[in-house]
Formats: structure tokens, sequence, C-alpha cells
């Protein structure tokens, strides 16, 4: 079996070419060997690579310059993610492709269920909520869609990585504890994607890792957690400010847990707590 993963470069794209089964032939590509703003590239890239499953990690992430870039993020979120579909039918190749918490609003009390009703509040959750639509409509229910949320890795710039920065050189943060949702070790996220072409599970899923937090509660427990690992040498005070007192150019989903019940058991997966993934990702860092 052939895999063909776009956006290797990026965290998920590292992981999941780390866990790959070794029963599968893989090909990981990103810009600028395939360019998804340019069609042709798009097409080349697929027929070189002739796969029978495509994985498409890629995507325009960057939330907050997305409100001020609207057409490269649809371009890349949505355009690029109907063509790879349209290829995908025409060739017979299964697509997984990956989503985002932030096609939600965020007014939620509950976990989100896959099959609540999307508002995205940010031009990048618009772009990715037409993705998913196209992916549908092309597809059908036979393509793969995981929405999931707060990745971080030990590869690229993400949450962790930025507060271990700034815990070494400031002192003191002020950190935003109303927004709440589930930090998610890309890792796991990409083990959960090879589960799904193992056992063929097709349709719109949520993945995260299991448990709450806000930012504020993510950040404390990085601190605490690395100060046991030594990554960090010194505590400093962390303050819980609300959404207004850091303003951003996109709004952000105030609440945004995932219901994954239906992918932890299609997969039969022991869920693992937020924090107890984090400790791993950390000791990588050691
Ligand atoms: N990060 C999160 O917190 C989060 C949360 C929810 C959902 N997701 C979704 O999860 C998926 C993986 O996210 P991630 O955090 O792994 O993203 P990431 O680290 O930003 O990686 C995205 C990859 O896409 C590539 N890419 C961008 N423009 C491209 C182009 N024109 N042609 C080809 N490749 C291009 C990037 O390459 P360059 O580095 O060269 O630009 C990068 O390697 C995405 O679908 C994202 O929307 C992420």
């Amino acid at each position: 079996m052939n895999v063909l993963v776009l956006g290797a470069n990026g965290q998920l794209g590292w992981e999941l070419q780390r866990t790959s089964p070794g029963s599968i032939g893989l090909t990981a590509i990103d810009y600028p060997e395939v360019d998804l703003l340019d069609y042709d590239s798009i097409h080349k890239c697929i027929n070189s690579a002739q796969p029978d499953i495509l994985i498409n990690a890629a995507a325009y992430t960057a939330v907050d310059k997305a409100e001020q870039d609207e057409g490269t993020a649809d371009r890349l979120n949505h355009g690029a993610v109907r063509q790879i579909s349209e290829i995908c039918s025409s060739k017979g190749i299964h697509l997984v492709h990956i989503s985002t918490d932030f096609i939600f609003n965020g007014m939620n009390h509950k976990p989100y269920q896959p099959q609540d009703t999307p508002d995205p509040i940010s031009v990048y959750g618009a772009t990715k909520l037409k993705g998913e639509q196209a992916v549908r409509k092309v597809l059908g229910p036979n393509a793969t869609i995981i929405r999931t949320a707060w990745l971080y890795s030990a590869h690229g710039i993400n949450f962790v990585k930025s507060m271990l920065t700034l815990m070494d050189t400031k002192p003191e943060l002020n950190i935003i504890d109303e927004q709440v949702g589930t930090p998610t070790w890309a890792n796991g996220l990409a083990h959960a994607i090879w589960g799904t072409i193992e056992k063929k599970v097709t349709g719109t899923h949520h993945f995260t890792d299991a448990g709450a937090a806000s930012w504020y509660d993510f950040a404390i427990a990085i601190q605490e957690e690395a100060l046991g690992l030594n990554l960090i040498q010194n505590e400093i005070p962390i303050n819980p400010i609300p959404a207004s007192q850091y303003p951003t150019p996109a709004r952000r989903p105030f609440y945004s847990i995932l219901d994954k019940t239906s992918l932890w058991n299609a997969l039969d997966i022991k869920p693992i707590h937020w924090r107890k993934q984090l400790r791993s990702m950390l000791r990588e860092l050691t």
C-alpha cells in the first residue's frame, strides 16, 4: 500500500513519518517539491507518487495572518483541498484530510459532536470548513476527515516550545485563562490516523488527547513538567488574564472541546490525558 503525505515538514507530517507502519510505502512531500497553490504541481505530485491513500496534513495554519490574507488561506485550505479531492475521486485514491476545532464558534458548554453545526468565527476556521465541505461534496462519505485541536510536537513552532523560550527569558507571563480546549500531542494524532487507515474508518470524526485545559492551565503544566525535567531553570509567576487583555487579529473559540467517542470506539483507543502526552513530548526535548 502506497501512502502520500502532503505537509511532510509540518508538526503532524513529521509525526506521521516517524510513526508510519513498516508495511506501507511512504512518500512524504512538502513545499517547494509540491506547491498546493498550483494545480499542476498538485497533479504532478500525485501522479508521480501513485498513492492508494493520500493524507493531507498541509494547510495554511497562521490563524492571525489569515485575517489579512484570506485569499491565500482560502486557496490552500479550500481550493487546493477541492482539487486534491477531485484527483482522488478520479484515481480512486482514499483521502484522509485534517481539519480543526476552529470550525465551531466556541459557544457550547459540552463537547462538540462531529455532526454539530459549524459556525467559524475566523478566516482560518471558515476556510478550513470550506475545505471539509469540498471533501464531503466530491468524495461523499468515503473520505476520512479528522478534526483536531491545539497541536504541538517536538518539531515545529507551537505553544509548548514558545512557552519554554519565554519561561527562560521573561520575568513573568500573562496567559489567557478563558479559552478552553485540549492540548494534543501530534504524535498521538498520527497514531490515530494510521489506525483509521488500518481499520478503514471513513466519515467525519474528532481526535484530541483526553481532558481539557485553558491556555493558562496548559502554561502552568508546561512549567511544572519542564522544571521537573530540567528543561528550564527558574520558576516564574504565570498570571491568568482574560482574552480582552491579549487582543489578537483572529477571534478564537472560548470553548472547543471535541467529543472523540466515535473515533475512540472505532479504533478501540485507550484515551491518554493531555498532561501525560505533554510529559512524553517534553522528554524528547531533554
Ligand atoms: N496546529 C494546530 O494547533 C492545529 C489545530 C487544529 C487543526 N490543525 C490542522 O492540523 C493539520 C496539521 O497542522 P500542523 O500543526 O502540523 O501544521 P503546520 O505545522 O503548520 O504544517 C503545515 C504544512 O503545510 C505546508 N504548506 C503550507 N503551504 C504550502 C503550500 N503552498 N504547498 C505545500 N505545502 C504547504 C507547510 O509548509 P511550510 O512550512 O513550508 O509553509 C507545513 O509543512 C492542518 O490541517 C491544520 O489545519 C492544526
